[in-house]
């Protein structure tokens, strides 16, 4: 039997290191790569340091607009998908890539997994909620990463072929913390120490593409005292088209996106981490560090209930407030998001559905 993952952009990538490793144990893997991601630190960076193989097929489409990008993904992965005939083709979470090779599939009648499926934030101008609810209702199994997931499917009809397996993300921490803290030198290379600076992250399309909600957040960060800023190449290009970067610059230690293995000292050592990630928010939690989240809904509302994040949109006076005075609830911790073994369970699931190995 041989499945096909479809991966792109940096948290696809992370999120197919855990579960290649239980597929290959069972099946024949061929992995298709977008192209959405291409810069050294989005995107090869992580096929190292996770030991991911090399993908099998390399897309090359790059950057454009939704329809461009998504359609030009569409018809590279259905040519793989035709000359490949996978028995199953996985996705993961909710980039253009994820419903591109979703779509492919489906209407090649290849069935499709999806790898965090059921999260909502029900804000549908962001583009991932699209692509997850799109990936959902057109996926034949449905792995989700919480309870909250499965309910959601649930009222949106889709309770078939759903499986509460945890997250894999939780289990590409527990695989990869250990030799993180034994090999990366990132707190000495920026001269700081555990639990005395910030950590902040922005990407979400809608606080890098407008003016206002960029100039806000960039205006509470030249406020805030030792703040590390690892800036994804979508910021920093909307950065310098409005004219804040050299401004931010002065104030704050901005660095290039940071790989996975820095960027996980960097979160547990923080004091605080500040982000419209939706990866980075979850790892917060896992890590026990309060988070303040740059946007106004989430589909991690777990983290927000459990009193360890708190949104604040792009206001700077609620950002300031929330990196001054955010105090979470220490008593309130759910270990919301599996036990690391999401990965495991996933391979098993389709191992069964599949009814087969090699
Ligand atoms: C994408 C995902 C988002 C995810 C994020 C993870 C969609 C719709 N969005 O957003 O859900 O959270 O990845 O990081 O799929 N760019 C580079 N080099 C790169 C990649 C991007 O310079 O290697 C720049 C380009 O100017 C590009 C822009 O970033 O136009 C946006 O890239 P794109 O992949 O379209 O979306 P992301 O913002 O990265
Ligand atoms: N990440 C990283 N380096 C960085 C920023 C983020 O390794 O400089 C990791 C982060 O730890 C998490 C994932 O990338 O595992 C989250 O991806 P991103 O924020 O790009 O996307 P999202 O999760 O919002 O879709």
């Amino acid at each position: 039997m041989k499945v096909m993952s479809v991966v792109g952009a940096r948290p696809n990538f992370i999120k197919l290191a855990p579960l290649s490793k239980e597929v290959r144990k069972k099946f024949d893997e061929v992995v298709a790569h977008t192209g959405q991601h291409y810069d050294y630190e989005m995107d090869r960076l992580f096929f190292e340091q996770l030991g991911l193989p090399d993908p099998d097929y390399h897309l090359g489409v790059g950057s454009g607009t939704h329809g461009h990008q998504t359609g030009e993904m569409l018809k590279k992965i259905e040519e793989v998908l035709i000359s490949e005939k996978p028995d199953l083709a996985i996705v993961f979470g909710d980039t253009n890539s994820t419903l591109a090779g979703a779509l492919a599939a489906v209407k090649l009648h290849i069935p499709v997994a999806h790898v965090e499926a059921g999260l909502r934030s029900y804000d549908k101008r962001m583009p991932e909620e699209i692509n997850r609810i799109l990936t959902d209702h057109c996926s034949d199994l449905l792995f989700c990463p919480t309870e909250r997931a499965v309910d959601n499917l649930k009222r949106e009809g889709i309770t078939e072929g759903v499986y509460l397996t945890g997250d894999v993300m939780v289990d590409a921490i527990s695989q990869n913390i250990k030799i993180a803290e034994e090999t990366s030198d990132i707190l000495r290379e920026l001269g700081i120490k555990p639990k005395d600076y910030f950590l902040a992250t922005v990407h979400r399309a809608e606080n890098t593409d407008t003016f206002n909600r960029l100039k806000n957040i960039v205006d509470a960060f030249c406020e805030i005292e030792n703040l590390i800023f690892p800036c994804h190449p979508r910021t920093e290009k909307f950065l310098r088209r409005y004219g804040l970067w050299d401004r931010l610059r002065k104030d704050v230690g901005i660095i290039k996106p940071v790989g996975y293995l820095d960027m996980l000292v960097l979160e547990k050592n923080a004091k605080k981490i500040i982000t419209d990630s939706g990866g980075v928010q979850k790892e917060a939690y896992i890590f026990k560090v309060p988070c303040v989240t740059l946007r106004e809904t989430t589909e991690w509302i777990e983290t927000v209930e459990d009193g360890w994040n708190v949104l604040v949109g792009a206001d700077k006076e609620k950002i300031l407030k929330a990196v001054r005075e955010f105090e979470p609830n220490k008593d309130s911790y759910g270990h919301r998001f599996g036990d690391g073994r999401a990965s495991e369970k996933i391979a098993v699931i389709v191992e069964g559905y599949l009814g087969g190995g090699p």
